[in-house]
């Protein structure tokens, strides 16, 4: 299936964005005001840790919309890679392990006041929202999923990191005693993964809280994950602890382990290979069909002027 000259995943302009656009910068302006009562040390971790269960299903965002049908729940949630709980796809009764709550997010590094907070009090403050996704992994493989989360911009805004920050690092859980893979000392746990921030304030950029109308499963990263649609999945890192803004390139965890086939950028392009995987198709998990890949996924639109200017970088590996 390929896309025409309008994004296929919006409305109109005149069905859509004014409303749209009112409702994202009176989020913003909420997630912001909160700022200061996260910011103030200790409430987090002290105040008391409230489920967030009853806030799905999250009203779904009309602007974000799919060129494929949604991907049946129960492949989303038994075909999966988290690399903590083993390298095959078959990890999500080993993750059920993985305790999640309670569950600290620490945002620290080049930031206005350092804080650290619990799941679900920065869940409740997020301006919660449903988008439909499509995921594309670098082994050629995609799903289309319908993620409820918020923006990654908001939690930007609430951080407020300094002039000088250009990175977001985002880091993994560590903890052997429950995640066997992590066990395998050869890997530089935890999962580290990073975006520029000009990447973290596109509009594309989403931390994924739930799935299909609920919590986030274990295995698909619960409480938290990042959803960056437009480049392989192994950007979009799972059960993230720790946020934090920096004037330095991260390495991440893949990057350290091979560097010459998963890079820092990592954005799809049918035209550049992975040395195992041609990417000019890729495995539509559920139907049994294999379509053309879509450069930048299919979102060029949003996010091609982010690496028009950049020379001599590896953007698609
Ligand atoms: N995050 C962590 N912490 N550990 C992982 O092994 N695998 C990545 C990404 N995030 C991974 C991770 C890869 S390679 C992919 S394709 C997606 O998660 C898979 O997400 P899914 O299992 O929800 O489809």
């Amino acid at each position: 299936m390929t896309i025409g000259s309008r994004r296929g995943w919006e409305l109109p302009e005149s069905a859509a964005t004014p409303e749209d656009k009112f409702l994202r910068r009176r989020d913003l302006v909420k997630a912001l005001a909160a700022g200061p009562i996260l910011a103030a040390s200790g409430i987090g971790l002290a105040g008391p840790a409230w489920a967030t269960s009853g806030l799905y299903p999250a009203k779904r965002n009309p602007r974000y919309r799919l060129d494929r049908p949604v991907t049946d729940e129960k492949i989303v949630t038994t075909y999966n890679n988290f690399y903590e709980f083993g390298s095959h796809k078959q990890i999500w009764k080993a993750a059920q392990k993985l305790k999640t709550r309670p569950w600290t997010v620490t945002v620290d590094g080049m930031v206005e006041k350092p804080f650290t907070v619990d799941a679900d009090e920065l869940i409740r403050k997020m301006p919660l929202e449903e988008r439909l996704y499509r995921h594309r992994c670098v082994e050629a493989w995609s799903i289309a999923v319908p993620w409820s989360g918020f923006a990654l911009e908001a939690l930007v805004a609430m951080a407020r990191p300094s002039v000088g920050a250009k990175y977001l690092e985002m880091r993994g859980f560590h903890d052997a005693s429950v995640a066997t893979g992590q066990r395998q000392v050869w890997y530089p746990w935890p999962y580290l993964e990073a975006l520029t921030i000009e990447e973290a304030t596109n509009e594309l950029a989403f931390i994924a809280t739930g799935a299909y109308g609920k919590p986030m499963p274990k295995q698909n990263g619960a409480p938290l994950r990042l959803a960056v649609p437009w480049k392989y999945g192994f950007k979009s890192i799972k059960s993230i602890t720790r946020f934090t803004f920096t004037d330095k390139r991260p390495v991440s965890f893949w990057e350290e382990i091979a560097g010459q086939e998963y890079g820092f950028w990592a954005n799809v392009n049918p035209e550049v290979d992975h040395p195992r995987w041609s990417q000019a198709t890729e495995r539509q998990l559920g139907t049994g069909q294999r379509v053309p890949t879509l450069l930048y996924n299919g979102y060029a639109e949003q996010v091609a002027h982010l690496y028009k200017d950049m020379k001599g970088e590896a953007l698609f590996r």
